[in-house]
């Protein structure tokens, strides 16, 4: 879509600069739709094409842009050049934007925006995302909620793009708490409980033998002699320990469903407590690895990070550092990755500025390829029940606040499942609030600002989306190839077809960064001007030639919400 026009731009003004026009196509963008007056479609900054090559100290950068744009003419697809602030714009003929990206939209589907030429000179591969991770019988705090949504979010970028994208949970399944959860199950556990709601008994379980251990010391030394059994292997306490992560694997999986969320692989620290002994065989006969008399082992990062980095206690026993290293080994051998992303809060940035430099003193090619997207903090998410435990605490506070916000405003009673209903405009509220600022600010979260119905909220996006969608039962015959363009002339269409030739610039922007906001921002774009048009085009009432046109056009906008909305892990509604 914008590629036809950006391809005719660019084909013209190669021929004047005499750059290839692939390297001129580049430097045009779509223009950002104003409110108040009509844009033009397209602009080429001067100053980013030409400086190399035609320096002229004489000009300023709005004479060069009059210079080229008064060498430019007006053709089948152009219709009108000009120059405006150091760039040329143009606009396209009316009609072949209406055409071209409606039939676009059409042809493409889930596909429209991403396969542009823009997009398809990323180098596509295999790319893990690790993202979720909590920790079993610990609190599933608000910065693990913030890796679900944002790794989700990341993951299907990556593989909307193309690549071939592996999701994986690197659960904290391996620790003292599992000497304390050995010990403490079999004296406040109930296996009933456990089956039926894993993560809190567990959790429950966890919090009492702390309790109980801080004032009794046999049930410190039990919880010693627990852990010591496991990471003996013991059969029993293997087996009671896989009995815990599988049925809290389950849950979990269970849960993230509601997110619609899936992972490919659910690994875990303990996997890689053995091969942690690999690692220090490795830095050891690479000759890194200093032995301190105390018995702890530490490796000089000193290189560039000025510090020396414990990786092996003193009884022998591994760290969270050497078990990263050995899990990123493995996955370098498993999947041969092309890029692998680790998404946790900020307060790991220098454990992974760590990870990489041991990746890389190892010589692993693939440090380079890793990447920590970091995040800020979250105050104030606060459910009912008190401060946030478990992830489906949650869901389940945005589902039961929405649910009241239905009930008050709405007729919710004609849905056929409201509860479902509210439960993914819950999530849609608590992904958007997340999403808006950057990401590595902290921020406060505050239920009645993310569920309002207006401003950029993800409820507004929802009804937004409901709204269009409702359309649908206003086809005569649906066809989606048979629409006279005439119809379609009004600017709140054009605007609308504007915004979407940018489409493509924005998932560039996100794959540059990984910064939800842009797509936000652009999403909330979308739905404003879809409601403009929504109120300015009535469907009921029209002839059916209008109709027929104004149906097609609102479908695809709908169809173009959907699959973004989506790609931020938002499942759309069509009724509420
Ligand atoms: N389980 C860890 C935590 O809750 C997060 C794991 C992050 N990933 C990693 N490879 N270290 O803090």
């Amino acid at each position: 879509m914008a590629c036809l026009f950006r391809r005719a731009i660019a084909e013209q003004v190669s021929r004047i600069v005499g750059l290839p026009s692939e390297t001129v196509a580049q430097s045009i963008r779509a223009v950002p739709v104003h409110r108040k007056h009509e844009s033009p479609d397209f602009q080429l900054f001067v100053n980013s094409l030409l400086d190399d090559i035609h320096a002229d100290a004489n000009f300023t950068v709005q004479e060069k842009a009059q210079k080229l744009a008064s060498k430019l003419n007006c053709d089948t697809v152009i219709s009108e050049i000009g120059a405006d602030r150091g760039s040329v714009t143009f606009k396209v003929h009316r009609d072949l934007l209406i055409k071209t990206v409606l039939h676009k939209i059409t042809q493409d589907g889930p596909r429209f925006g991403l396969n542009t030429d823009l997009l398809s000179r990323i180098p596509k591969g295999k790319t893990i995302v690790e993202f979720s991770s909590p920790n079993i019988a610990k609190k599933f705090h608000v910065g693990h909620l913030r890796s679900t949504i944002i790794g989700n979010y990341i993951a299907n970028l990556k593989e909307a793009i193309g690549n071939e994208v592996i999701r994986i949970n690197y659960l904290g399944d391996w620790g003292l708490q599992f000497g304390l959860l050995g010990t403490g199950f079999s004296k406040f556990g109930s296996e009933k409980e456990l089956r039926d709601n894993p993560l809190e008994h567990l959790f429950n379980v966890y919090v009492k033998i702390n309790e109980a251990a801080e004032q009794d010391e046999n049930l410190r030394s039990s919880a010693m002699e627990f852990l010591k059994r496991l990471e003996g292997g013991e059969a029993q306490a293997v087996s009671l320990w896989t009995h815990f992560r599988e049925l809290s694997i389950q849950e979990y999986a269970k849960i993230y469903k509601r997110l619609g969320i899936h992972f490919e692989e659910y690994s875990g620290e303990s996997f890689y407590r053995e091969k942690s002994q690999h690692v220090l065989q490795m830095l050891r006969n690479r000759g890194v690895l200093k032995e301190m008399e105390n018995g702890t082992g530490v490796v000089d990062l000193s290189e560039g990070l000025s510090t020396y980095k414990t990786v092996v206690r003193s009884d022998g026993t591994s760290l969270y550092i050497t078990r990263d290293v050995a899990a990123a080994i493995d996955r370098i051998e498993k999947y041969d990755f092309d890029e692998m992303i680790y998404v946790t809060d900020k307060s790991q940035q220098t454990h992974f500025q760590h990870l990489f430099k041991i990746l890389q003193i190892l010589g692993e090619k693939h440090s380079i390829r890793c990447h920590h997207v970091p995040f800020g903090r979250v105050q104030g998410m606060k459910t009912r029940k008190g401060d946030v435990i478990f992830l489906e605490d949650v869901l389940d506070e945005a589902r039961t606040r929405m649910l009241q916000n239905m009930a008050a405003t709405s007729t919710s009673k004609h849905l056929e499942d409201p509860a479902r209903t509210a439960e993914k405009i819950g999530a849609a509220a608590l992904i958007v609030q997340d999403f808006k600022g950057p990401l590595m600010s902290d921020y406060h979260f505050d239920w009645d600002r993310a569920l309002q119905s207006f401003g950029d909220t993800g409820v507004f996006l929802q009804y937004t989306h409901a709204r269009l969608h409702s359309l649908q039962g206003l086809w005569e015959t649906k066809d989606l190839t048979d629409f006279n363009i005439s119809c379609l002339q009004e600017p709140s269409v054009i605007s609308t077809l504007q915004h979407l030739l940018r489409y493509d610039e924005v998932i560039l922007q996100c794959l540059d960064d990984y910064q939800p906001r842009y797509l936000v921002n652009y999403l909330m774009g979308l739905g404003h001007l879809a409601n403009v048009a929504h109120r300015a085009l009535p469907v009921k009432g029209s002839t059916s030639e209008v109709a027929q046109a104004r149906l097609l056009f609102f479908n695809n906008v709908q169809m173009v919400l959907a699959n973004t909305m989506k790609l931020l892990g938002i499942t759309p509604v069509t009724n509420m």
